[in-house]
């Protein structure tokens, strides 16, 4: 096929590999488990779940004590995650380090099989001049971190950071993929030479999703959910490599880049993927049937043995963290990102995935038929959501008020929106107004869980609610 994918991609597993005595890589699946849900089972419950899911690693976002202590003595093994506001410490001095260790790894270590240290979290992603500050204190930290292991005589736990697609400058051909100019000198050349003196992975956070969602299309739906058939791969005429599914092509953007810079032996490790089973009205293809396809492939493709790697890396092992254990319902933004689970929160799964690879897809039962592979096409208004909290609402309405350009003048008394004087009402209205005017500057309709899409006309009488057209 011609390229479904030649946009920018902008973006955000894991992957247990043990040395038998035969050498033999073994491929276990990695789990986010994210906590920024309000409702979610207890550290104890999720790790219980975790193990009964037959996951090889687990990812957390911190260094929990509770769950690093709940670890201890498990076969799971584990990544742990430096918070960004400590990068700039840790990389100023070396008992800073030192004492993040102390504090983080040596009370668990080795009961709890600590195999990972992430510094930081997509920190190249921020770009305020005070991020900016952090983008060059990053490697530096994670050599301190690494000396801070050595210093305790541990081996066996990597240092590495999670960086997202938007590194990218090009992934398109994969062949031509390079990294920002802005980080490629200062940043990606020190931690290219760090990854590859330790022997570590690069992590990177690759989600299919984005690029598919932002330029959606039947065929390209296939290739993104790894069932393309041979008549729509696509060959990199730069490389002549095949590609079958569009994972392969992004991470091989990411080999090229890394080749390019003269690094051509570091392993790709995911950080996050996955495949959101639910989202907003105007968010295209967010469904279960589409998340449960994309992770029972991406888990297949990852467990196999001997491992298949990429077209530019064939046979290597990929660590790959799924993205994510439960749906957060804390985290804001549009409602794709509060349905990244493979479990509801109360801990059911929303759809069955065999993480060991081994159950055949036929093997499954039959899943909801999707019905948002196409964009809706029509008006949608954004509206008060069900249950919303009055006090709440006077202050969102007041925010939504206040962000200018006149987007409350139909509500001021005697205008034709006025009436009924009503914060549900008055706050319907202007959370469209508010949605309609800013969306393109990426505004949400979400206002902390007070607001939903509707596709249903609120306007009454002479009030015209401003809606979006998709
Ligand atoms: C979808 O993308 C493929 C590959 O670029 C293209 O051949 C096809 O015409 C597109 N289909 C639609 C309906 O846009
Ligand atoms: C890829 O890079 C090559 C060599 O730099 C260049 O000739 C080619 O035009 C690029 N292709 C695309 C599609 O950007
Ligand atoms: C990467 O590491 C390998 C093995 O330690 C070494 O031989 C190689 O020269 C390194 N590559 C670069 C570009 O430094
Ligand atoms: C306000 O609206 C005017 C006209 O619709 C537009 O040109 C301007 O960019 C808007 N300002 C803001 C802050 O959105």
């Amino acid at each position: 096929m011609d390229f479904c994918f030649h946009v920018y991609i902008f973006v955000f597993i894991y992957f247990i590999y043990v040395f038998t005595g035969a050498g033999v890589l073994i491929n276990k699946i990695g789990i986010n488990y994210g906590q920024l849900g309000s409702n979610l089972p207890s550290p104890y419950q999720s790790i219980e779940l975790i193990k009964s899911m037959k996951a090889g690693l687990v990812k957390i976002y911190n260094s929990n004590p509770e769950i690093l202590k709940m670890l201890s003595g498990s076969n799971l093994k584990v990544c742990i995650m430096v918070q960004n506001n400590e990068i700039i410490s840790i990389a100023s001095k070396q008992t800073a380090a030192d004492k993040w260790v102390e504090d983080n790894v040596l009370p668990y270590y080795p009961q709890t099989m600590i195999r990972f240290i992430l510094v930081g979290n997509e920190i190249l992603s921020h770009s305020s001049e005070e991020d900016q500050l952090i983008w060059h204190r990053l490697v530096p930290a994670m050599y301190r971190i690494k000396s801070a292991l050595n210093a305790q005589n541990i081996h066996n736990i990597k240092v590495g950071t999670p960086l997202a697609m938007d590194i990218m400058q090009t992934t398109f051909p994969p062949s031509n993929g390079t990294f920002r100019d802005d980080i490629t000198h200062s940043v990606m050349v020190p931690m290219l030479k760090f990854l590859n003196q330790t022997k570590s992975f690069f992590f990177i956070d690759v989600y299919p999703y984005f690029p598919w969602s932002s330029n959606s299309n039947k065929t390209c739906l296939d290739y993104a959910l790894f069932q393309a058939t041979t008549t729509n791969y696509y060959t990199d005429p730069n490389s002549g490599l095949t590609y079958t599914n569009l994972l392969d092509q992004m991470l091989d953007s990411v080999n090229f880049a890394m080749e390019r810079l003269g690094y051509s032996n570091i392993r790709v490790a995911i950080a996050e993927t996955g495949w959101p089973n639910a989202g907003d009205i105007d968010e295209v293809g967010a469904n279960i049937y589409n998340a449960a396809t994309y992770n029972r492939n991406l888990v297949k493709k990852m467990t196999a043995k001997p491992a298949l790697g990429t077209p530019a890396r064939p046979g290597s092992v990929i660590p790959t963290f799924i993205f994510s254990l439960y749906d957060e319902n804390q985290k804001t933004g549009p409602g794709t990102e509060r349905h990244w689970g493979l479990l509801h929160a109360n801990g059911v799964p929303i759809y069955e995935v065999d993480l060991t690879g081994k159950r055949p897809l036929s093997d499954y039962k039959p899943l909801p038929v999707a019905h948002n592979n196409q964009l809706y096409n029509g008006k949608v208004w954004c509206v008060v959501a069900k249950g919303a909290n009055m006090m709440e609402l006077n202050k969102a309405l007041a925010y939504a008020c206040s962000q200018g350009n006149g987007t409350c003048d139909a509500l001021i008394p005697g205008k034709e929106c006025y009436e009924p004087l009503s914060v549900y009402w008055h706050s319907s209205y202007a959370f469209s107004s508010y949605w309609a005017q800013f969306r393109s500057k990426g505004a949400n309709c979400y206002f902390n869980g007070l607001a939903q899409q509707t596709i249903i006309n609120p306007s009454r009488g002479g009030c015209r609610f401003p809606s979006v057209s998709l």
